[in-house]
């Protein structure tokens, strides 16, 4: 084990990020009034190249005079790419509130992509004495971005989180699918003529968790996009859950209780974490580093692994 003990990624509920085109500000009062953690209202790819300077200017007004509540607010920009992004990131820094948290970086390739909306974000909150330091959560959703996600992740204190964005990903990554995340038909096992099917997702996710957690940032799986299909949207979701994401998107409302339900401890999880870190308790004060619980081992890992269950349980509880 490194002497550098790893850091704790934000202390905020990242259950549910709410996405909305900014184009139909329509949507902005649903949004708030949603049970969402998070609201990402967007710039980028769910607005028509015509409709990015009425999205821009309705996403500002709206920072300020729609009450989000206690969400995190979040506004994605357009990608490094394109000729929007600095006049997303100007006119943001520049007009919008400060109840605006959180800008959302599409599409980063490397460190020096955060680097340089870093430089522009800090030099305009200076001019503008705008005191609350604006975070950066980071899509990562391209070859480039995976082979640099530690880079990323360790590119500005700004950092709060990152997503793994399937649809770009799979077409940059060259994959054969249309699908946005889940199951792929083609992508299976074959053993005594029974088909199954595993997930082709498992190592971009797990690397995404392992830059987060290095880095003390926040891991998040990206949108699925059949909102009809509510089983195979909670596999996703379970699966993500079970290699250490926090929270998935919801491209539509329907999707909102869903990521909800499988991104909070269920009672039974929160008692049984609770029991160890009791039993845990008892062998410190009876000098042991190990015990058994319910007939089975726990040990200062388990503790370590009830800690992030009730402490899942405490931000709930708010
Ligand atoms: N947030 C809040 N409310 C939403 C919503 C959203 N993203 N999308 C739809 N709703 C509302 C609708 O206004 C409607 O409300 P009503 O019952 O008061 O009329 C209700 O939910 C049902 O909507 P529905 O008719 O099923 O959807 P739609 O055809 O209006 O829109 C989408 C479907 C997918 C186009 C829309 O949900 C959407 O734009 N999602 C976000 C896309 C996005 O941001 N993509 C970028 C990230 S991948
Ligand atoms: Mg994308």
């Amino acid at each position: 084990m490194s002497f550098l003990s790893q850091p704790l990624p934000p202390a905020r509920l990242n259950r549910c990020q709410l996405f909305g085109p900014g184009s139909r500000e329509a949507l902005f009062e649903k949004m708030a009034k949603s049970q969402a953690d998070v609201i990402n209202l967007d710039l980028e790819d769910s607005v028509a190249p015509d409709d990015k300077d009425r999205a821009r200017s309705n996403i500002i007004q709206a920072i300020g005079d729609v009450d989000w509540g206690d969400k995190t607010l979040s506004v994605r920009i357009n990608g490094l790419d394109t000729p929007y992004w600095y006049r997303d990131v100007v006119d943001l820094l520049e007009q919008a509130s400060d109840r605006l948290d959180q800008i959302m970086i599409p599409k980063a390739g490397n460190a020096a992509d955060i680097y340089a909306v870093d430089a522009l974000v800090t030099a305009i909150e200076r001019a503008k004495g705008r005191t609350k330091p604006i975070a950066f959560e980071v899509i990562i959703e391209s070859a480039a971005g995976i082979s640099h996600v530690e880079d990323i992740a360790a590119s500005s204190p700004r950092m709060q989180a990152i997503s793994l964005g399937a649809a770009d990903f799979a077409a940059s990554m060259g994959m054969a699918t249309t699908g946005i995340g889940g199951t792929q038909e083609n992508y299976y096992m074959l053993r005594d003529g029974q088909k199954y099917w595993p997930d082709p997702w498992h190592w971009a996710q797990t690397a995404i968790v392992a830059a987060c957690r290095t880095h003390g940032l926040l891991p998040v799986d990206g949108p699925y996009g059949d909102f009809s299909d509510q089983e195979g949207f909670i596999a996703q979701a379970r699966r993500s859950a079970t290699l250490g994401m926090v929270g998935k998107w919801a491209i539509h409302p329907s999707q909102i209780a869903l990521c909800n339900d499988v991104f909070s401890p269920d009672e039974a999880a929160i008692t049984e974490a609770r029991e160890i870190l009791a039993a845990m308790e008892q062998a410190k004060k009876d000098g042991a580093g190990a015990t058994v619980y319910k007939g089975r081992l726990v040990d200062i890992a388990s503790m370590k692994q009830a800690q992030v269950i009730v402490r899942q349980a405490e931000l709930i509880a708010g």
